[in-house]
């Protein structure tokens, strides 16, 4: 049975990226893989400290070894047969927790010495991302600032990186409570009709086709 690990780096449980993350892991066990669904904000741990013990010569270590929250997570990713990293956008970007995860994950998997970052195991990899903005902005943040995000952990694990989006999503359960424009709360809800089903439907899709990914 295939393992997919996803990795969930937005802070609200049952919101936009949760339940985007949910659809997902429902499509991958659909289709008969093991899915572990692990969130960031739960777990204690830091980004990378430079310690460079990755790095030692003839002490080629692929994960990470610092003792923290994480370590077992990240030697867990390494050995699975799917990778999925969730986070809702945040001032253009992904949290500092999932990139906090990533330089962890990705560091020991840098070589100096020949320039690339390969991982020991090739696996599929997708980007599940949610925001306020529209696809037009997705499509610009994933080329500028989420490009080496995704470009570096889709190289080191040799596959295209897949991307799964909601946009426009329904930030607040209330917006008469929250000062934002007028008319906001009909515009998201005239829009949430149209896109969330679909939305998730794409997440459902994206993890059945993870799951049945040949290598
Ligand atoms: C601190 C913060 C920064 C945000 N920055 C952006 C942003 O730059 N672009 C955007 O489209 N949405 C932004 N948003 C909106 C969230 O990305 C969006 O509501 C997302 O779907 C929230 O995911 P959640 O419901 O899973 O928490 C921001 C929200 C917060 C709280």
């Amino acid at each position: 049975m295939k393992k997919i690990m996803i990795i969930d780096g937005g802070p609200r449980r049952n919101m936009n990226t949760g339940a985007m993350v949910e659809a997902f892991a429902e499509g991958a066990r659909s289709a008969d893989a093991e899915v572990k669904h692990v969130r960031l904000y739960d777990i204690d741990y830091k980004g990378c400290r430079s310690c460079m013990a990755c790095q030692l010569k003839g002490k080629p270590v692929d994960t990470c070894r610092f003792k923290d929250g994480i370590t077992d997570l990240l030697a867990e990713c390494a050995a699975a047969d799917g990778l999925v990293l969730a986070s809702p956008i945040y001032f253009g970007d992904i949290t500092a927790q999932l990139r906090a995860f990533w330089e962890r994950l990705v560091f020991p998997w840098l070589s100096y010495a020949k320039g690339e970052v390969k991982a020991a195991k090739k696996m599929p990899v997708a980007f599940i991302y949610t925001m306020n903005a529209s696809e037009a902005y997705a499509a610009q943040i994933r080329s500028t600032n989420l490009a080496q995000f995704e470009g570096v952990l889709a190289g080191a694990l040799g596959h295209e990186p897949e991307a799964i989006l909601a946009c426009n999503t329904v930030q607040v359960h209330d917006y008469s409570r929250y000062e934002f424009a007028e008319g906001t709360s009909e515009n998201k809800q005239v829009y949430k009709e149209a896109h969330w089903e679909e939305d998730l439907a794409k997440a459902r899709e994206a993890g059945a086709r993870m799951a049945n990914a040949q290598d």
